[in-house]
């Protein structure tokens, strides 16, 4: 028996009626927002939604406010078909597709959503204005579902940081709940990139997770070691175009110092072929 087809909604309408019918009812709400083309990453957050809230919404949405480069957006795979048929299988509830006109419908460059300092910073540097359009549609997202739990994955470390930031300075009354990294089992971080990777570049991508690896375990030794033991797992991978390695702490996002002690999370960014990946770890240092 095939499992029945969450229902569909393009407009932000639709949406709120669907939402104030659940509210009615006085059935909880989960949001999972994403760019659609979901993998098994994605289908941990619907999993853990159900054990959280008693309706659970997927956004599919290819948000262009946060591409910066047009090539990057016009390529974004978009399988809305194939994605909606997955997440039937794992009994979601309501699907929001919206248009671009429909989330934009004054044009992408009304008000928006200012990341602050933190959104100018790794991903940020190298992807101008990323996390303003991100954090834009993330709110805009929040406003139309009102999502009592919104799930965010830990493998896109700096979104996480600065979601669960706008969500305590502008008072969303949502709870972000973190989902864990889901990886390949050879240890690549699961990502809709991945499916751009040539077979070479495939097993290259594996020097991001081994390098996040030697960092966690010389990480009792201090950060200078951590940080040596991360490069050394990174040299000599020709195909693999380091942006950043860097540790940092949990609650401020910013690098830490070389006398530090304790929680912090090392990140890593590169571009593996033509195709830019991130990964993080926790690390505990000294
Ligand atoms: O992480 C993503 O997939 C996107 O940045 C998000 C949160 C869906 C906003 O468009």
């Amino acid at each position: 028996m095939t499992a029945p087809l969450p229902r569909v909604i393009t407009t932000v309408a639709e949406m709120r009626e669907a939402i104030a019918a659940e509210r009615a009812a006085g059935r909880t709400v989960a949001l999972t927002p994403t760019l659609g083309a979901l993998h098994d990453g994605h289908i941990s957050h619907v999993i853990r939604a159900a054990e959280l809230a008693d309706v659970r919404v997927v956004s599919i949405f290819v948000n262009p406010t946060q591409f910066t480069q047009a090539e990057d957006l016009e390529k974004y795979p978009r399988t809305l078909d194939a994605d909606v048929a997955r997440l039937a299988e794992h009994g979601v509830d309501l699907v929001f597709a919206p248009s671009v006109d429909e989330m934009y419908p004054t044009g992408p460059t009304g008000v928006t959503v200012h990341a602050g300092e933190v959104g100018n910073t790794f991903e940020g540097k190298s992807r101008v204005g990323h996390f303003d359009g991100v954090l834009t549609v993330v709110a805009k997202l929040l406003g139309i579902v009102t999502p009592d739990i919104v799930t965010f994955g830990q493998k896109d470390a700096q979104q996480l940081f600065l979601v669960k930031r706008m969500v305590t300075d502008l008072n969303f009354a949502t709870r972000v709940e973190t989902i864990e990294t889901v990886r390949e089992p050879d240890g690549l971080a699961m990502s809709s990139r991945n499916r751009f990777l040539a077979p070479g570049e495939r097993r290259a991508a594996l020097a991001l997770s081994a390098a996040l690896e030697a960092a966690a375990s010389a990480s009792d030794r201090g950060i200078d070691s951590a940080l040596a033991a991360a490069q050394g797992a990174l040299a000599g991978t020709p195909l693999v175009e380091l942006d950043y390695f860097a540790v940092v702490h949990p609650d401020t996002f910013r690098p830490v110092d070389d006398d530090y002690r304790g929680r912090a999370i090392a990140i890593v960014a590169a571009r593996v072929g033509t195709t830019r990946l991130i990964d993080n770890e926790s690390l505990r240092i000294g």
